[in-house]
């Protein structure tokens, strides 16, 4: 059996000496569920040793203790505690003995607790150490932000992530279906052991069915192996992603020991050294973006519908792939990847043995990289969204004749494994004098930037693969334009570069027209990506906002200024470039705002899909365009005078969309919309609640900064936000100021059924109310 043991625990931060005892007295702590991230709840400073490049939060040493039942009967078989991530450098303590220590944050870990517990009450208790900093590049968050499971087992059973499923050979009438479980057994003389496992397809069929009777042997590990065939496969895709599952039962004398199932899904995949990607025979881009791990306002503690969010805007846009930049992922995350249609690039480390931050991974290298790669592999190979594996991304010994042997020793502990995924690790030097890439340990030629090379490819690395796994780093302040549009920023690289680029208070502009001096704008690379089939695809610097970074800035900023959608979730325009270019949907989306002075003449863009768009001012046309060449987008300059913008889009001259683009007035009401009217009283569920400021006619008054105060009934609020990578308000306050005309409030349910109710204040403007149902 697995719970979820994420209820009630108690926290302190701070040490605590002798707190892993059971008698410790830890009433004075404060109750809370993990996930939690205890450095979300902190207040930003420069001093913060993180800085700001990990998102200028404080870190520190905090305890979580947890009191719980065992009854007789469980203790007749085996308990474990599964970690899914605790940031970093934990110790866990079962009744006070010790039984292990993790380091890496990332990495997800297992104990076996059975030894020490005793029927009735027992006490968990969890040290995490991240007050050594900086150990990061980007926020990292602190605790066990990841969440906790009691697993219950007879004593034999299957060994931790002991599946393997894979499948060899793929035709439209049969798959083949290999499955190997590890038995771990505890049998005593005579005992008969019995495993069966059944697949299930997705329609919740039983399908084929394998089972293996043996005498065992006592404390040992069994290999059993099953070859099935399925008929007719249904297979995994991005459209319609099918999960098939493996579901195996163990019996002792008949009677069941252990009952785990194993989701997986039936695909194929080819990466062409001409051709590029293919997907189930189907060449297909990967149209990718890199991530880290953080949710905006409620930090890295795992939420699995924010997780879903963060899909569900970047399938909108037509992104069909994730890169875990730079780690390995919470499990939800390949969960929600398998379930929605995405190609995961699962990534194990960013530095190895030679260091980015004094206090980074590189200081426990020799100890653990062999154990933490192999557990990365070991959970995540059974995904179907997991299409490759990443060693490391800009990994310094690239420029080291060790990268020789060490490129060569990860790839070899991968394939011990797993062989049916490519493994490519992400390279700023991709050069033929790179070790990594030397060693020819890859089987893809990971390319971090050096997009003007790309079309070189063919001629640099004959008879090799390609993937981009880094690209653009472009940046832009959603609701900022500078003008004129068409010249690029990219600022100096020198020593003191920090603060220097592009504006003073801040900000980066949101015409696609501020990138990195080692990047590109949005549409330099994906005019270049698009063009040549062997480029199989890239992973764009970064879908999202993150925590940390604010690049090319630093204090006052505290977030990066990369993302395609910012940090509260808005979409920056850009979004709708690569919607007009990923998707089939209709796109017409016209900006920037239209509340200039009078005269300015404003650079109007346009990203469409269609054949021509015509502009209209106040009725009047501002001229049809189309896009030439590779064009991307459409451009007009125009005096400014208050009014409407009129866009129209025709294909075949006939109309396909309209937009529309208004003056707006003073701010006179609140629109609160929320993503989801009904959530789950589960105590997790969410619902992002946007919050306009809108003028009189509802227009959305672009500049608005107005403070708006809540107030919630029932649920509560699990974090606010506005985008904005500048500000130093807390992500936990009951309120948030306004940022270009928008900011977030996210609701999160209780445990009881009923009706959440939101109130939206903000001074001189009436209040607002919406409701959430929890059921
Ligand atoms: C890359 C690096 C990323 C991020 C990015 C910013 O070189 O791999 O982690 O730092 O630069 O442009």
């Amino acid at each position: 059996m697995i719970l979820n043991f994420g209820k009630d625990w108690k926290f302190q931060l701070g040490d605590a000496s002798g707190a892993e005892a059971v008698k410790f007295d830890d009433s004075s702590w404060r109750t809370l569920n993990v996930p939690h991230d205890w450095s979300i709840e902190g207040v930003f400073s420069d001093k913060n040793p993180a800085t700001p490049g990990g998102g200028a939060l404080p870190g520190g040493i905090g305890w979580y203790r947890k009191s719980f039942q065992i009854s007789k009967d469980e203790l007749e078989g085996s308990v474990f505690i599964d970690f899914d991530g605790v940031y970093q450098n934990s110790e866990v303590w079962i009744n006070g003995h010790s039984v292990g220590k993790r380091f890496y944050g990332y990495s997800s870990f297992r104990y076996e607790l059975t030894s020490y517990l005793n029927p009735g009450e027992n006490v968990l208790a969890v040290k995490v150490d991240n007050s050594a900093q900086p150990n990061s590049r980007w926020y990292s968050g602190s605790g066990i932000y990841r969440n906790v499971w009691l697993v219950t087992t007879g004593k034999t059973h299957v060994d931790h992530w002991g599946t393997v499923v894979t499948t060899p050979e793929i035709t439209d009438a049969t798959a083949k279906v290999k499955f190997t479980s590890r038995i771990k057994n505890n049998l005593k003389e005579g005992q008969k052991l019995m495993v069966k496992t059944v697949i299930v397809d997705p329609s919740g069929k039983e399908i084929a069915t394998g089972k293996m009777d043996s005498n065992g042997i006592k404390d040992s590990i069994q290999s059993v192996s099953f070859d099935f065939e399925v008929k007719n496969p249904v297979l995994w895709n991005l459209e319609t992603p099918k999960l098939y599952s493996a579901v195996t039962r163990v019996f002792v004398d008949g009677d069941l020991t252990d009952n785990y199932t194993t989701p997986f899904g039936i695909r194929s995949f080819k990466f062409d050294v001409d051709k590029g990607f293919s997907l189930n025979g189907k060449n297909i881009k990967i149209n990718g973006v890199c991530d880290h791990h953080d949710l905006g306002c409620l930090g890295t503690a795992i939420n699995k519908r924010a997780l879903e969010r963060q899909i569900e805007l970047l399938k909108g846009m037509g992104c069909n792939a994730i890169r875990t930049s730079h780690n390995p992922p919470a499990p939800e995350l390949l969960d929600l990847a398998d379930e929605m249609g995405m190609i995961i690039m699962d990534e194990a480390f960013d530095m190895w043995k030679k260091p980015k931050n004094k206090y980074d991974y590189h200081t426990v290298w020799d100890d653990m990289h062999k154990k933490d790669i192999q557990d990365l592999i070991r959970r995540d190979r059974n995904h179907p969204s997991v299409i490759i594996w990443s060693i490391g991304n800009e990994i310094p010994e690239q420029g080291d004749s060790t990268g020789i042997s060490m490129a060569k020793e990860l790839a070899g502990y991968v394939r011990e494994l797993d062989t049916t995924r490519p493994i490519t690790s992400a390279c700023d030097h991709p050069n033929t004098q790179n070790f990594i890439i030397r060693s020819g340990a890859l089987d893809l030629i990971g390319y971090n930037y050096h997009q003007n090379d790309y079309a070189a490819f063919p001629q640099t690395f004959p008879g090799q693969k390609f993937i981009s796994t880094e690209s653009v780093s472009a940046l832009m302040t959603r609701g900022v334009y500078d003008m004129p549009s068409e010249e690029i920023r990219r600022w100096p690289v020198q020593k003191d570069w920090k603060g220097k680029m592009p504006n003073a208070d801040n900000t980066c502009s949101s015409y696609d027209n501020v990138s990195a001096p080692w990047g590109s704008t949005h549409e330099e690379t994906w005019k270049v990506i698009k063009k040549h089939d062997y480029l199989s695809g890239q992973f764009i610097w970064t879908g999202f906002d993150y925590l940390g970074e604010p690049t090319p800035y630093w204090w006052p900023s505290r977030s990066s200024y990369f993302g395609i959608i910012d940090l509260a979730g808005f979409p920056k325009d850009v979004y709708y470039m690569y919607q007009s270019e990923w998707t089939k949907k209709d796109v017409l989306h016209v900006f920037p705002h239209w509340n200039w002075t009078q005269g300015q003449t404003i650079d109007i863009w346009a990203y469409s899909n269609a054949e021509e768009v015509e502009l209209f001012l106040n009725d009047k046309s501002l001229g049809v365009k189309k896009k030439q060449g590779d064009d991307l987008h459409l451009i007009w300059k125009v005096p400014f005078t208050p009014g409407t913008l009129k866009a129209i889009s025709r294909t075949g001259g006939k109309e396909v969309m309209v937009t529309e683009v208004k003056t707006a007035g003073a701010p006179a009401k609140l629109l609160v919309t929320a993503d989801h009217s009904t959530i789950k009283a589960d105590g997790t569920d969410l619902s992002f609640v946007t919050v306009d400021v809108v003028d009189a006619n509802g227009i959305i008054v672009p500049n608005a900064d107005n403070l708006v105060k809540f107030k919630i009934e029932e649920g509560t609020i699990a974090g606010v936000d506005n985008g904005d990578p500048v500000s130093h308000e807390s992500f936990k306050a009951p309120q948030r100021k306004a940022f270009h005309g928008k900011c977030l409030v996210v609701v999160q349910a209780g445990e009881k059924p009923g009706v959440i109710k939101l109130t939206a204040n903000s001074d001189g403007l009436p209040a607002t109310a919406i409701e959430v149902k929890t059921n």
